[in-house]
């Protein structure tokens, strides 16, 4: 019987949740273990992650629910690399292309970057579809590619395999389409498992809050921030996090090709103000919790960061010079009035892109790799009335009319010039 000889009823679980009963570790174990064995159905665990999603789950809890997630899979031991592990997780955002710069950046400066990554989740894009526009690129490897990477090249973007953390593979695509994401308990495990599972030995999070993160309410980011460092250090990592705005999207690209184009600009230090100020930030706190020292804007502006990525799409069977897929239908949105672009609303230009096909309605969904949205003026920017803000791309013409209305109220346009735009990173945790 999956999770060892304890056995318990699916059922009773869902209802113990539910009403609000602690679950023990074995419970979870079992729960989690079966689930993954596929003898509990996904109508059973999406009734149980609603309960969760309701009722939250205590430290006890959330503890035992990341270690029966790490349980289902092996755990990659990287102790032998001759350099120092250290990664990076964003908690979901719109046109947060960061790991794409930064993970070929850290590895430049000498890190060992084991970035196990996901797909799009809601209304956010995934690093592992943004890759897979690159032709040719391959986001599964087995544990010795990993670690043969690590030590070539400095750095493997990839999925979780089969073998690291399967638990959360299964359940994040079943919480993408059935509302339960922005949990603290689920995003927090769901993060650390893979985390943990991977083995690095130093981690900075990402935990974006506003209106385009999972956690729009500053509080609640924290609150995840502070829960994901408790974990990572109780499996032994060095870990802290950084709560970010995620009030407006991030550069000015929205889509899966449409960010990896502008990630490529940015490893050549060529990146919008707002994408390197995060960045940069995230790369200064993995240095100093890996001990490495550098300098990071050099590493963009003297193209170590570049060759870098270049060597680590090759090693994956891309090809970093071959044309990135375009949208065959584009169409502009445009400003009502004359003024400074006052607020451009990042969770309805995240559901815009999604609508045109960047993410999926249904877990089997493919995604589009040109779809997406550019987002041509920034807050704080002039426009013109009649000219335009954004730019949809979408391949099926169809999904045009979607996203529009997912836009509708997204962008407002002010007389006043808005004050110096305040900074994205808001505290430091851990
Ligand atoms: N990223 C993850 O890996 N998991 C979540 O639940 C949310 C963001």
């Amino acid at each position: 019987m999956p999770g060892g000889p304890a056995s318990f009823d699916a059922v009773d679980l869902i209802r113990a949740k539910r009403d609000g009963r602690e679950l023990a570790g074995d419970e979870l174990s079992w729960l989690v273990a079966s689930y993954v064995a596929g003898d509990i159905p996904d109508e059973q665990m999406a009734a149980w992650l609603m309960a969760v999603y309701f009722r939250g789950m205590s430290v006890s809890e959330l503890t035992g629910l990341a270690r029966a997630m790490v349980a289902s899979g092996e755990v990659l031991d990287l102790s032998g690399l001759s350099r120092p592990t250290v990664d990076k997780h964003s908690t979901g955002g719109v046109g947060d292309k960061v790991s794409l710069v930064l993970v070929p950046l850290l590895a430049s400066l000498g890190g060992a970057v084991p970035q196990m990554s996901g797909r799009g989740l809601g209304h956010t894009g995934g690093t592992l579809d943004k890759m897979e526009s690159v032709p040719g690129w391959r986001s599964e490897l087995g544990t010795e590619e990993i670690r043969a990477q690590l030590e070539s090249v400095g750095c493997v973007i990839c999925a979780a395999g089969a073998s690291l953390a399967p638990a959360d593979r299964k359940l994040y695509a079943l919480r993408d389409v059935t509302g339960t994401v922005e949990s603290v308990p689920l995003i927090a495990s769901s993060i650390m498992s893979k985390k943990i599972a991977e083995g690095t030995s130093a981690l900075v999070l990402d935990v974006k809050t506003g209106s385009g993160a999972f956690m729009a309410v500053r509080d609640r980011a924290a609150e995840l921030a502070r829960a994901m460092v408790d974990l990572g250090k109780s499996a032994g990592m060095k870990v802290a996090a950084l709560v970010t705005s995620m009030e407006a999207p991030l550069g000015r690209a929205v889509g899966n090709a449409l960010e990896v184009a502008e990630a490529v600009e940015a490893l050549q230090g060529r990146g919008p103000a707002d994408l390197m100020e995060v960045t940069l930030a995230l790369a200064r706190a993995m240095l100093e919790l890996s001990g490495l020292e550098g300098d990071p804007r050099g590493a963009l502006e003297d193209g170590s960061a570049f060759a870098t990525w270049r060597a680590m799409v090759e090693a994956q069977g891309g090809d970093p010079d071959a044309p990135l897929p375009a949208a065959r239908v584009t169409e502009p949105v445009l400003a009502e009035r004359s003024g400074y672009l006052s607020r451009l609303d990042a969770r309805s230009v995240g559901v815009a892109s999604w609508r045109l096909g960047a993410g999926r309605a249904r877990k089997e969904d493919p995604v589009s790799a040109s779809a997406g949205v550019r987002c041509l003026v920034k807050p704080g920017e002039q426009v013109g009335k009649g000219e335009p803000v954004l730019e949809l791309h979408t391949d099926d013409p169809a999904r045009l009319a979607r996203a529009r209305q997912a836009l509708q109220g997204a962008i407002e346009v002010s007389e006043e010039q808005p004050a110096v735009p305040a900074p994205l990173v808001l505290e430091r945790i851990g």
